[in-house]
């Protein structure tokens, strides 16, 4: 496993992938992890229906796809295993679905070499910020025929990073894929002043507040499928949005379609 794209495992520091794998109810964490997760929730307690609320997004949009006609998936920053992950939702659709994972904390690895298995299945060390190096990797040649249309995952991981970067990441993504391919992205979102208070609490790593704007942007390229981005929790493919009232934090959904 390339080291060079690995956070060094610290128990004692909070980790963006065991932070929320406790506010999802798993067993993958330690003491500093629940303590910031908890200063975090403390500024906005509904957060948990926000985390729940992209579970269910990428549960939707992934078992969608599959039945579309999508076989091969790249989940990127994929996380801590749970339930369900990516593959398990595709291969329920078609068991000859394949599945990349790409993350670069040392447990996701361990749990995920030890958890994610299966034909068609693989998880490799890789920093999303870097898409060229992850297409390159050999699982991702390996499993993912560049030729033939993908779904690549970017759930709950642009936030952590600046809009140049995660405005980058898409486009090259997006040019790599294949015409027929997919998008999909679920990024938290914030109203300003819970923003700045949730920033100050979450010792993880940095984050950034995109506006709904730019978060339309990181879809450039693609054409978005019906309801368009919205609330996570009502993203349902070909429907139409649904009022909701105003949320302070929420999960911005929205899958792409490359022409
Ligand atoms: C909030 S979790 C989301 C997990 C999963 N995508 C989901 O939606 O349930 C974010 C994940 O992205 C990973 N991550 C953050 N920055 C990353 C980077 N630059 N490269 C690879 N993985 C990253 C973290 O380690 C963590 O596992």
């Amino acid at each position: 496993m390339p080291e060079d794209v690995q956070v060094a495992f610290n128990a004692g520091r909070p980790s963006i992938a065991r932070i929320y794998d406790y506010w999802l109810g798993g067993k993958d964490n330690f003491a500093a992890d629940r303590a910031a997760a908890d200063r975090v929730l403390a500024v906005y307690p509904p957060l948990l229906r926000m985390v729940q609320g992209n579970r269910l997004f990428l549960s939707r949009s992934v078992s969608w796809l599959a039945s579309e006609g999508i076989r091969q998936f790249l989940d990127l920053g994929s996380g801590l295993p749970t339930s369900q992950n990516t593959h398990e939702i595709a291969q329920a659709i078609d068991p000859g679905c394949r599945v990349v994972y790409v993350d670069s904390d040392p447990v996701v690895l361990a749990h995920g070499n030890a958890l994610l298995r299966g034909e068609g299945v693989a998880i490799v060390a890789g920093d999303l910020r870097e898409p060229r190096k992850i297409i390159e990797s050999a699982a991702v040649r390996e499993l993912i025929r560049p030729d033939e249309p993908t779904a690549v995952v970017l759930a709950l991981v642009m936030h952590f990073l600046d809009p140049d970067t995660a405005r980058q990441v898409a486009r090259q993504l997006v040019d790599w894929l294949a015409p027929g391919s997919y998008l999909v992205i679920c990024t938290g979102s914030a109203d300003e002043d819970v923003a700045a208070e949730m920033r100050r609490e979450y010792t993880a790593s940095s984050t950034w507040n995109h506006p709904r704007d730019v978060i339309k942007g990181f879809f450039d390229g693609t054409e978005l499928v019906p309801p368009g981005l919205a609330d996570a929790r009502d993203w349902v493919p070909g429907a139409a949005p649904r009022p909701r009232a105003p949320q302070a934090v929420r999960a911005l959904a929205g899958v792409g379609r490359k022409p």
